[in-house]
């Protein structure tokens, strides 16, 4: 078995004014300081990137951001962030396709596949995110879109970007909903997702892949996701917006 090393991920979403967001970005820095199994990651809005990044500078925290622009060089995009921007105020990481981003803001395949190409270009390492609706897994189609969602997202992608991009398996219908895929569920998404990377590129690349579960994932459901032989970390919301919550996901070995 391929050493994968899990990425523990906290997405803020639109929560935290500047301060709040150092309080706890502070907080969470000795509580996981000792984190060495994962990669611990935390998402702030754009407006506290730099300074969250500056505070946690020599710490075993990354920051990521929540979204870049489609667009690799500067010019006359209002609103935009473009990823090299977003470098060069300290993020390492960029969660590109998430559902609320895709519902919410209409964002299709063809601009994930150009946000990653943006991120990779900027050096950044990408959160690429997947996941169906309720109604698609009822329908049967659940497998479907999420295939359709990757090779949307990874198109003119190379093997050889692959070490930099990280996917997140979130179905729609347990973001936020305290409802849960249950390990055995998220587990057989998961290895679909592999098999994906296994036919499209080698079977030593998507051996190497981490593949993370986000959805209402919180301290006492993140042991039995990580149990699954396919399950190599998680992208958490609500449960990473308080510093103890998030580290005890992150210290998830511990049982703490
Ligand atoms: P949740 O959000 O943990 O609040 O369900 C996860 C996400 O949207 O990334």
């Amino acid at each position: 078995m391929p050493m994968r090393k899990p990425v523990i991920a906290g997405n803020w979403k639109m929560y935290k004014l500047l301060g709040e967001a150092v309080d706890t970005a502070l907080a969470l820095k000795p509580l996981v300081a000792n984190a060495n199994h994962c990669e611990v990651v935390i998402a702030p809005v754009f407006t506290a990137l730099k300074t969250v990044a500056d505070r946690l500078e020599g710490s075993n925290i990354g920051v990521a951001a929540q979204n870049c622009s489609t667009e690799t060089a500067e010019g006359a995009h209002t609103g935009e962030v473009m990823a090299t921007m977003l470098r060069d105020v300290g993020a390492k990481y960029v969660i590109v396709g998430h559902s609320e981003r895709r519902q919410i803001y209409s964002e299709t395949d063809a601009m994930v596949a150009a946000k990653c190409q943006a991120a990779l270009a900027a050096n950044l390492s990408v959160i690429l995110c997947v996941g169906e609706t309720l109604e698609q897994r009822d329908q049967g189609t659940a497998e479907a879109v999420v295939g359709r969602q990757l090779s949307g997202g990874l198109t003119g992608l190379t093997a050889s970007d692959l070490d930099r991009i990280i996917v997140a398996y979130e179905p729609v219908w347990a973001i936020g909903t305290g409802r849960t895929a249950t390990p055995e569920q998220a587990q057989e998404m998961h290895a679909f997702i592999r098999r994906v990377f296994a036919e499209r590129y080698s079977n030593p690349s998507a051996d190497a892949m981490r593949i993370l579960y986000g959805g209402s994932v919180k301290p006492d459901n993140i042991a039995g996701l990580m149990s699954q032989a396919d399950i190599d970390g998680a992208l958490v919301g609500g449960a990473s917006l308080q510093a103890e919550s998030f580290a005890k996901i992150v210290n998830y070995k511990n049982g703490e």
